[in-house]
């Protein structure tokens, strides 16, 4: 069955640019985003590591560790890792896995055998410090993903887990939030203090609680 979120993900050892790894040990206390791309030397997948080596400030600021995986050898990796950094201005910053046999692409489900057999789909797994599955995504090949929208769930995810507010609509840093409807009023009163909207019992908005 498909890894679902709320399930543990699954771990397992590779060979990546940084030194071989074992998944769980390099997660360590971090939250993690595993990300799939179809092959290497291909064009889009070239522009979604630069931005994402680009992004690592950002990923460091939330306690996020990234890491990608094609099922190309660890050789083709370097080769490629050059081709990156010369056009995309930045050079690799978090291991890329090379999984030639396609054993973690099988252990995450990135491979769709009816889009195709050989190459995986770009998978997308966000995963909590507890080694939960909090997002998944699934695009296609020729589609290059946005990360900004990854960081913004992850934002949202730790607003949820540290505050208990979901996130609105389109939301966006420093917007105000949704108090989760698992909160009573009773103890709403003493998360937040400072009061809150009551449009309708159900959505209450508030202020975002600063990290
Ligand atoms: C790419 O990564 O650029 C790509 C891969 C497969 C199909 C189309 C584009």
């Amino acid at each position: 069955m498909a890894l679902q979120l709320g399930d543990i993900a699954p771990d397992f050892e590779a060979d990546t640019t940084a030194g071989p790894l074992h998944f769980h040990d390099w997660l360590g206390s971090s939250w993690g985003v595993l990300f799939s791309h179809p092959k290497n030397y291909t064009p889009v997948c070239t522009t979604e590591l630069g931005y994402t080596a680009k992004l690592k400030p950002e990923f460091d600021k939330r306690n996020v560790k990234a890491i990608g995986l094609s099922v190309d050898k660890l050789a083709d990796h370097e080769g490629w890792s050059h081709d990156i950094e010369e056009t995309q201005g930045t050079a690799l910053n978090f291991p890329l896995i090379a999984d030639p046999d396609f054993k973690v692409a099988n252990l995450y489900g990135m491979i769709h055998p009816n889009a195709s057999d050989r190459f995986t789909v770009r998978s997308v797994f966000v995963i909590d410090p507890n080694k939960k599955i909090r997002l998944t995504l699934t695009y296609p090949a020729s589609t290059g993903r946005n990360f900004d929208e990854i960081l913004r769930v992850i934002d949202s995810l730790q607003l949820t887990d540290q505050y208990k507010v979901a996130t609105p609509v389109n939301w966006k840093q420093g917007e105000d939030v949704i108090i989760v409807p698992a909160v009573t009023g009773e103890d709403a009163k003493k998360l937040f203090p400072q009061g809150w909207k009551e449009i309708k019992p159900y959505l209450r908005v508030v202020a975002q609680p600063k990290g």
